[in-house]
C-alpha cells in the first residue's frame, strides 16, 4: 500500500482491501474496497482523518513511516463504525498525546465500540474549527449517512471536503482520483443503493449544504477521491429525485417450474409493451445488482413458490432487503403458484412497510399455469403499463 498525495501536506495513508468480497456479512464486494484515512499536516500541528479496519491497520501504520510522521496531535472521527475508527486505538496507544476530535454522539460510540478513555476526546460544534497553523479544518454535522454520528470535515485552504462513507464507492483501486468515471459511477451507486438509499430525505439537506460550499476535492472513505465533485453530486441528485424510471424487476424463485414458467410469461408480455424488464433468479443473484435496480424502478413483481403457506425463504430475504432499503418503487405486484394452500400475498404485504408502492392484483395459482392463468398475467402486464403511464414514466 502505497502514500498517495492529494495536495501539498495532504496525503491518502489508508489501505487497499483488494479481496475482500463482503461486507458486514450481507453485502457483496465484487470490486473489493479501500479503507481511506488522509494525514493533514500543518505547520504547527498535524491530524489524522479516520482510520482503518483493524484487518489492514499494518498498512496505515507503515504509511505513516514511509511519510516519517512524527507525533499526531488529532486524530478526527468521523464516523464510529470500524471500518474506520477500528485503528483508532492503535494510533492512540502509539501517539500518546494525541486527542480524538468528534461530535458527542460519536464519542458515546467510540467509548461504546471500542473502549476509547473519556480522557482522550476534544468535542466539537457543528461548524467549529481546529486550526493546524497554516490548515483550517472546519467540521460540518451530517448525521444519518449512514449513522446519526456522522460528520464532514471541510479542510479551508485546499477546499476539500471529507465526508467520510456519503458519496463513496466500494471500490479496490490504486487510484487517489477517479480516473474512469463511468466505472466509478456504476460502484458508487452500488453503494449509494446499498447504504445509503433509506436515508434518502437526509441526503437532500446535505447535498444543498455542499452546493452552497467552495469545494474542488471531495474525499470519501471508500474508493478513489473526486477531483470534479459534480459528477458523483449530479449523480446523487438523479438517484435521490423522486422521479421512477420505465423500468420492472422481477425477483423470483421456483422450485418445480411453475412460478419460473409464469416469470417467463410475465416478463416477455412486459417486454412486448415497452418497458425494461430485469428478472433475478434469487437463488443466483447478487443482491447489490439487485439494489442498483432498486434505486430507479417504477416496479416491482416478487414471484415466489408457498414454502409452509408463506414465501419461499430466499424470497423472503430479498423482501426484508427491499424493505430495509426503502426504494422509490411506485408499484408492486405478487406472483407465484402454491401446492395446496398459501397466505403468501398477506404475509408479503405485512413484510414491506415501508415501501409506498401500490400493491397490484395478485396472480397466485395453484399448481401449473393454465391458459387463464397466463391471461391473468398479460391482464398483469396491461395493469402495470397503465400505472406506468398514470405517472408519466413512459419514456
Ligand atoms: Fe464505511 Fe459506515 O462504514
Amino acid at each position: 500500500m502505497a502514500v498517495r498525495e492529494l495536495k501539498v501536506n495532504v496525503h491518502s495513508v489508508g489501505a487497499i482491501d483488494w479481496d475482500r468480497r463482503l461486507f458486514d456479512a450481507l453485502i457483496p464486494l465484487p470490486n473489493g474496497t479501500t479503507y481511506n484515512s488522509y494525514l493533514i499536516k500543518g505547520s504547527e500541528k498535524t491530524a489524522l482523518l479516520d482510520t482503518v479496519d483493524p484487518s489492514k491497520e499494518h498498512d496505515l501504520l507503515s504509511n505513516l513511516k514511509k511519510l516519517g510522521v512524527g507525533q499526531i496531535e488529532y486524530v478526527i472521527s468521523h464516523h464510529a463504525e470500524q471500518d474506520h475508527s477500528g485503528s483508532i486505538p492503535k494510533i492512540l496507544e502509539l501517539h500518546p498525546n494525541a486527542k480524538v476530535v468528534t461530535n458527542p454522539k460519536c464519542k458515546k460510540m467510540l467509548i461504546d465500540h471500542l473502549s476509547v478513555q473519556e480522557d482522550r476526546f476534544i468535542t466539537v460544534e457543528d461548524g467549529e474549527t481546529l486550526s493546524l497553523g497554516d490548515k483550517t479544518l472546519e467540521f460540518i454535522y451530517a448525521p444519518w449517512v449512514h449513522w446519526p454520528e456522522t460528520m464532514f470535515t471541510y479542510l479551508r485552504e485546499d477546499k476539500i471536503l471529507f465526508t467520510c462513507d456519503f458519496l463513496g464507492s466500494h471500490f479496490a483501486t490504486s487510484d487517489v482520483f477517479v480516473r474512469n468515471e463511468s466505472r466509478t459511477y456504476d460502484m458508487a451507486k452500488r453503494y449509494y443503493a446499498e447504504i445509503m438509499m433509506p436515508f434518502r430525505n437526509k441526503i437532500q439537506k446535505h447535498l444543498e449544504k455542499i452546493d452552497g460550499m467552495d469545494v474542488e476535492i471531495i474525499a470519501t472513505s471508500h474508493g478513489p477521491s473526486y477531483d470534479n465533485p459534480k459528477f458523483i453530486l449530479d449523480a446523487y441528485k438523479d438517484w435521490i429525485s423522486p422521479d421512477v424510471k420505465n423500468e420492472v424487476i422481477i425477483a423470483y424463485v421456483s422450485m418445480h417450474d411453475s412460478t419460473r414458467r409464469m416469470v417467463e410469461h410475465l416478463a416477455d408480455a412486459l417486454v412486448e409493451r415497452g418497458p425494461v424488464v430485469k428478472v433475478y433468479d434469487l437463488t443466483k443473484t447478487d443482491i447489490g445488482e439487485l439494489a442498483i435496480d432498486l434505486v430507479d424502478a417504477a416496479t416491482i413483481v416478487i414471484a415466489s413458490p408457498t414454502v409452509h403457506v408463506g414465501p419461499h425463504p430466499v424470497a423472503q430475504n430479498v423482501i426484508f432487503l427491499a424493505n430495509a432499503l426503502r426504494p422509490k418503487l411506485r408499484f408492486a405486484a405478487i406472483i407465484g403458484s402454491y401446492g395446496w394452500g398459501s397466505r403468501m400475498v398477506e404475509q408479503i404485504a405485512e413484510m414491506i412497510p415501508n415501501l409506498k408502492a401500490e400493491l397490484l392484483e395478485p396472480v397466485v395459482i395453484k399448481g401449473h399455469p393454465k391458459q387463464e392463468d397466463l391471461e391473468a398475467l398479460d391482464k398483469l402486464a396491461d395493469e402495470i403499463i397503465e400505472k406506468h403511464k398514470s405517472i408519466d414514466v413512459m419514456k
